[in-house]
């Protein structure tokens, strides 16, 4: 790292409340989001230098830029409970989860180790702006912000991920090697996931603001070249069909609760004397037949709700905190009036059309439709200010923001 330039943390912009997917972005090395998304996603690699101008721009002016985050900040996050942390030491490669005491953490001036921290979107405003500008990839696939620090040499080790991923350069440099090798066997003797072959085909060295976009399964390994290096990942989820079906299934299975004539018991009044006693009866297969028919089970539709509220349940780690004090119905009210109410950093919103999912209950169902209204807006914007809702005493909206899930925005 450079150390004689005054250095000031980067404070990434804020994206406008509409992205403009058609207008060339400095992200993607001046194409459009929707090229990128043509002819890169899922699809090849591509680097990017000066994919955060400000990194170079600072340059020029004898200034130097550092991560919004700092090291420091980080190591204290690494204490955390409700943090997703790993620590991955090479020379030989040890793996171990966190939360670590201060102890455990090697210095910064120590070599082979890095530090990974999932979900930093809900711990730090910063990461969840760099998040925000990724918006134009459905919300349901989008998963988190992890950050990486690392000591000289340290690195994850050549692995490949089953995900599409982003990694942005926040500060030192950090060379990667990339392959789209074939081969993609793991070592079965190490106690984490590295390639038992890995055989460079690309490398490169990433500077401050510089990213690398991989679509799932090319071959990678990147190593810190300056000690404090930080990678920010935005990463991606795609659950199988068996995990989307089996969640859709059982929550469908729940649903039937809501059906009262499902209530009502098998009966057989046409029974004849059975030879054969031991086989489901005949009449009872009918009826179930019916019964099925009228669920209409091969309508993906009827999957749908349900596979969206599983989609919208928030990381298993996550946790919300009520406001304290609360605002009174009306209170709430009038500062919705002024201020913005925002997810909580933590809170997954998800719509399947016109049903609105917050981490994972259906929040417009029985809901008057101004309410419904606000879910939809706090859906597509992510925010929502409204000078005209009333009535909110018991709507699934108050009970957001009283459960935490809700916030209104700092100014
Ligand atoms: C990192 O080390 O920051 C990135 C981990 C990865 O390769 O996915
Ligand atoms: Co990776």
């Amino acid at each position: 790292m450079t150390s004689f330039y005054l250095s000031t943390p980067h404070q990434p912009p804020k994206p406008p409340k509409k992205l403009p997917l058609e207008l060339p972005w400095a992200l993607f090395g001046g194409i459009s989001p929707q090229q990128f998304m043509k002819q890169y996603w899922h699809k090849k690699p591509l680097l990017v230098r000066g994919a955060i101008p400000a990194f170079a721009l600072a340059k020029q002016n004898d200034e130097y830029l550092e991560s919004p985050i700092s090291y420091s900040e980080l190591i204290q996050l690494s204490e955390k409970e409700e943090l997703e942390s790993r620590l991955i030491q090479s020379k030989p490669w040890r793996f171990s989860h966190g939360p670590f005491t201060k102890k455990r953490i090697p210095k910064l001036g120590d070599s082979n180790w890095t530090l990974l921290f999932q979900g930093m979107e809900a711990h730090h405003p910063a990461a969840a702006t760099i998040l925000s500008w990724f918006r134009f990839i459905p919300d349901a696939r989008l998963d988190d912000l992890m950050i990486s620090i690392a000591g000289i040499g340290g690195g994850a080790g050549p692995h490949f991920d089953s995900y599409d991923v982003f990694l942005i350069q926040m500060s030192g440099r950090r060379q990667w090697r990339i392959s789209e090798q074939k081969d993609l066997s793991l070592n079965p003797k190490l106690p984490l996931k590295i390639l038992q072959s890995f055989q460079s085909e690309q490398e490169w060295v990433l500077e401050p603001g510089d990213m690398l976009y991989l679509p799932p399964h090319i071959a990678h390994d990147g190593i810190a070249l300056d000690s404090g290096c930080q990678t920010w990942s935005v990463g991606f989820r795609s659950p199988s069909f068996k995990e989307l079906l089996q969640e859709g299934l059982w929550r469908l299975a729940e649903s039937l609760e809501d059906i009262p004539n499902l209530d009502q018991r098998f009966a057989d009044p046409k029974q004849n004397a059975t030879a054969n006693p031991d086989q489901l009866p005949e009449e009872l297969i009918k009826r179930l037949h019916e019964e099925v028919s009228k669920l209409q089970l091969n309508q993906v539709n009827r999957f749908l709700p349900g596979i969206t509220a599983y989609l919208s349940e928030p990381k298993p780690n996550a946790f919300f905190t009520g406001p304290v004090p609360s605002l009174s119905p009306k209170s709430f009210l009038n500062k919705l009036a002024k201020q913005a109410l925002i997810p909580s950093p933590q809170t997954r919103i998800l719509s399947f059309r016109k049903q609105v999912f917050c981490n994972g209950e259906e929040v417009t169902k029985d809901q008057p439709n101004n309410v419904v209204a606000a879910w939809e807006t706090l859906s597509a914007n992510r925010s929502l200010t409204a000078k005209t809702l009333k009535n909110v005493d018991k709507s699934s909206l108050y009970e957001a923001y009283l459960a935490g899930w809700l916030i209104f925005e700092k100014r």
